[in-house]
């Protein structure tokens, strides 16, 4: 397979970079070279067949990742880039709002919309999001908005080609940009089996899991306190 990697340069698009190295062409992509080189040497040893690194920012040009895919057709883009997922909704300016916008979304519209030109099948697309889309979550409204987005528009393409294959990953868990490396492992190998079972969704992480059950549970709770309130109240004015 020839495959795409969005957001290669960090701890876990390297790991999925790898995870999917075996026999196959990637194109790492992503703004910090340096990164992208490591990331490159981790995929080499892991056996990918050709690995290519575009340097580029999806808030910017998008001119060196275009050049680079109409040579070839791409089979699977995994996708981890994002420029809001380090940053809450207070440190944002109304002025970053553009970038963020186009970094996460607009980008992203244009480059699918590229490949699916260039080439009769769509290609398949593995989008990392957040369980934090899930859940409402304080101070993380840009974040999640654009992550939802994004994924609505993957699904609304989905729904216009068939045969398109989306796994939709949740994360639920912190996972550091720097040191540990065995959690970024541990989630690209989860990725690569559900990817294997046709899996449209994956929520990693139990923290997620029981943050999602909260979420739903919290109406459930409020519902039973005010059928409580309800009876008690009644019981006193009898
Ligand atoms: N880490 C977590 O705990 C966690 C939890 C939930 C979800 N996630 C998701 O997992 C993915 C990886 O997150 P992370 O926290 O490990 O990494 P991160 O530090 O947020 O980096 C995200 C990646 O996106 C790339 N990127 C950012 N802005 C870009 C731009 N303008 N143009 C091109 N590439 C850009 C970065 O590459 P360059 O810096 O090289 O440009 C980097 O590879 C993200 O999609 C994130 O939302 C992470």
């Amino acid at each position: 397979m020839q495959i795409l990697i969005l957001g290669a340069s960090s701890n876990v698009g390297t790991a999925l970079a790898e995870a999917f190295a075996s026999g196959n062409t990637l194109i790492l992509t992503g703004r910090n070279a340096v990164r992208l080189e490591a990331a490159a040497g981790i995929c080499r040893t892991a056996g990918s067949a050709n690995v290519k690194l575009v340097t580029a920012d999806l808030a910017r040009d998008l001119h060196p990742l275009f050049e680079e895919l109409q040579r070839h057709p791409i089979d699977l883009i995994i996708d981890a880039a994002s420029a809001s997922s380090s940053k809450r909704d207070g440190e944002i300016s109304a002025d970053a709002f553009d970038s963020l916008v186009a970094a996460d979304f607009l980008s992203k519209v244009q480059l699918l919309q590229r490949i699916c030109q260039n080439q009769a099948a769509a290609p398949a697309v593995i989008f990392i999001s957040t369980v934090l889309t899930l859940v409402k979550s304080p101070g993380r409204t840009v974040y999640t908005a654009l992550k939802g987005l994004y994924e609505t528009y993957l699904i609304k393409l989905g729904a216009a080609r068939p045969g398109f294959y989306l796994l939709i990953v949740y994360i639920g868990i912190v996972i550091e940009n720097k040191g540990d490396y065995e959690k970024p492992r541990r989630l690209a190998s989860a990725v690569a089996k559900a990817f294997l079972d046709r899996r449209r969704s994956l929520l990693f992480g139990m923290s997620g899991r029981i943050y999602v059950g909260l979420f739903y549970v919290q109406p459930m709770i409020f519902n039973l306190l005010t059928l409580i309130q309800r009876k008690v109240r009644k019981l006193i004015a009898n």
